[in-house]
């Protein structure tokens, strides 16, 4: 099974501003970023590698070089490993990996039946199925509203309380049937069954509020110069990277004649880079990503 690393040229290039310095690939997955940033870099430098994925950090124990190690643990946990100002650049290429697609045991996809996990950790915390054949009505709507803009979100989710009512929900094929039967629109270039898989497994991995923690670490981390590169493959996730970057507003007591002024950490110096026709005819997955940079001011 392989995972071609989109924008890898782009991101790197954006990346490393210092060969001998310090950096951090938040998303190992199958290592395209990190050998790309492996080759580029001096050996006085360092490359320290993060994948919630214990399948992902197994594939790492292939890379033999002594300025890399690999961590199993989230990138939410930056701050346990590194110290205020210490980092040059810091890569996230956010989302599942193909191999996480293309495995069915591992319960992501719509396409290969398996059993209805989509855990990135699944040594850790509870399949998607254990919530589902629990969840309230009200909560797995909000679930498909919020993470996936599902708008047959009610269809769906009276659907999936009908069967199970008949029978637990425990397998992917399952899921994506019920979706597929219950949709209106039947002929959608998408499979109608996409929104919903994105939206349980953002919501089984706890995907944005993973990056909004991280990249507080990030920006913290990160040295005056530094660069944080981020590729997103929707707008939850973009948005959340745009927004979280923008000035912060101080405000004032209102006897003192300025209102707010703008405190700004970072400049972003690249932003909504997209793969080249190329790319997304090489790769089809890599049509919806969206690259932003920010450097440290
Ligand atoms: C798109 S893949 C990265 C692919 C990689 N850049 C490559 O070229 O092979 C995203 C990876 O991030 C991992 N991941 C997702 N959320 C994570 C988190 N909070 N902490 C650490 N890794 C995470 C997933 O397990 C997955 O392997």
């Amino acid at each position: 099974m392989l995972h071609f690393p989109v924008l890898l040229e782009e991101s790197v290039e954006f990346l490393i501003s210092d060969l001998d310095g310090s950096y951090i690939d938040c998303t190992y997955g199958r290592g395209g970023h990190s050998q790309k940033i492996l080759s580029k870099l001096s050996n006085k430098a360092s490359l320290t590698s993060f994948d919630k994925d214990p399948e992902a950090c197994n594939d790492a124990k292939n890379i033999s070089n002594k300025n890399f190690s690999i961590k199993n643990n989230s990138f939410s946990s930056l701050k346990s490993y590194f110290s205020a100002n210490s980092v040059d650049g810091i890569l996230y290429d956010l989302g599942t990996c193909s191999t996480h697609l293309e495995d069915a045991s591992r319960g992501f996809s719509f396409m290969h039946d398996g059993p209805l996990d989509m855990r990135f950790n699944n040594k850790q915390g509870s399949p998607l199925s254990k919530w589902i054949n629990s969840a309230s009505y009200d909560d797995i709507l909000n679930i498909l509203y919020k993470y996936g803009d599902e708008k047959h979100g009610k269809l769906i989710t009276k659907a999936i309380i009908d069967m199970r009512m008949k029978t637990e929900l425990l397998s992917t094929s399952q899921l994506a049937n019920l979706i597929e039967d219950c949709y209106p629109e039947k002929r959608k270039k998408l499979h109608p069954a996409t929104k919903s898989f994105q939206a349980f497994r953002i919501f089984i991995n706890d995907e944005l509020k993973e990056i909004k923690d991280s990249l507080e670490q990030a920006s913290s981390i990160v040295k005056k110069g530094g660069r944080i590169v981020v590729i997103s493959f929707h707008s939850l996730e973009d948005n959340l990277v745009k927004n979280f970057f923008k000035p912060k507003k101080i405000g004032f007591p209102k006897d003192i004649p300025i209102n707010t002024i703008e405190n700004k950490e970072f400049e972003c110096i690249a932003k909504k880079i997209r793969p080249t026709k190329n790319e997304i005819e090489e790769n089809p997955r890599s049509r919806s990503a969206i690259m932003r940079v920010f450097e440290k001011l």
